[in-house]
């Protein structure tokens, strides 16, 4: 049993998520292959069993290789005979009132948009990081801040690492389960 991992990432959040799932597939005894789509070379489908696809987001969008990626590899994504899933790492998944609307609107609409078709779609929260340490340039750091203030657990000071780890382990075992049906 073998399951392609694809990310697009930006900051390193997605990143951590795809690489996390590989680790609960390979647990499984399911082995996965995890790509970044901004450096490595898109794989022939054909030998993979599963598909899982994520990406994060900036400013309502994907990253732009993702975008490329569904636009181009559609055909072969909608035909993949096997359990394909796709999510998003995104700032304002993590604020309840917002989480239904920014899943509807990243994963489903966006989807529909390319008219790319998955069998499931989830939204998750993802890092907003404002600390001292932070790798984000000044002016990506006032913006998270003005966003953060929509969030109550916002730490204008902090790291703001909202993914939520059971949630993504229950996607990932939820995919698991389907691709031992298959
Ligand atoms: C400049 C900037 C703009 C952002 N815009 C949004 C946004 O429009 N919507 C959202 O939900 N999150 C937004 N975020 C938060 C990101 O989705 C979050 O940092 C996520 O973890 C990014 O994933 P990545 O690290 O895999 O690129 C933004 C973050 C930055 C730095």
């Amino acid at each position: 049993m073998k399951a392609l991992i694809v990310y697009g990432t930006r900051y390193g959040a997605t990143r951590g998520v795809a690489e996390r799932m590989a680790e609960w597939l390979n647990e499984s005894n399911i082995d996965s292959t995890v790509i970044n789509i901004k450096k490595d070379q898109w794989p022939d489908l054909s030998s993979y069993n599963g598909l899982i696809i994520g990406s994060g987001i900036k400013i309502g969008q994907w990253t732009k290789e993702m975008k490329n990626l569904l636009n181009t590899k559609k055909e072969e994504i909608n035909t993949f005979s096997g359990p394909k899933v796709f999510f998003v790492c995104s700032g304002y998944a993590a604020i309840p009132e917002k989480y239904q609307e920014i899943k509807e609107e990243y994963c489903k609409k966006a989807l529909e948009d390319i008219g790319v078709n998955v069998d499931n779609y989830e939204a998750f929260g993802g890092i907003m990081d404002v600390s001292k340490s932070s790798k984000q340039s000044w002016v990506n750091r006032q913006i998270l801040r003005v966003a953060g203030k929509e969030n109550p657990e916002f730490n204008p000071k902090g790291i703001n690492d909202s993914r939520d780890w059971d949630k993504i382990e229950e996607f990932t075992q939820e995919f698991i389960q389907k691709l031992q049906l298959n």
